[in-house]
């Protein structure tokens, strides 16, 4: 199964990609070079380079973030209540036509 994700870049422009279920936002990020996503840590928690901040429906439906993810997204001159780290995001078929915004950097 697939789910889409829409990117919102900074641009304003709406970029939609496949993910598969389990895959994470970062990673199907990557996969279509999004921009303003890096993943440089490759997902463990110490880079914040996966910065999003997640469309205000679709962010109440995510797990909370993990102690460390909060650690990381604390340091974020941008964070806003909505942030996450895209990393953290594991798709599920409940995500099918999620919304992230990519920050500017
Ligand atoms: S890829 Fe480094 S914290 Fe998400």
């Amino acid at each position: 199964m697939t789910s889409i994700i829409q990117f919102r870049i900074p641009t304003g422009e709406v970029r939609k990609v496949d993910a598969a279920d389990g895959e994470t936002v970062m990673r199907a990020a990557l996969s279509q070079d999004i921009p303003g996503i890096v993943g440089e840590c490759g997902g463990e928690l110490t880079c914040a380079t996966c910065h999003v901040h997640v469309t205000p429906e679709w962010f109440d439906q995510l797990e909370p973030a993990s102690g460390d993810e909060e650690d990381m997204l604390e340091v974020l001159d941008d964070r806003t209540e909505h942030s996450r780290l895209c990393c953290q995001i594991r798709i599920t078929p409940d995500l099918d036509g999620i919304e992230v915004a990519v920050p500017e950097h």
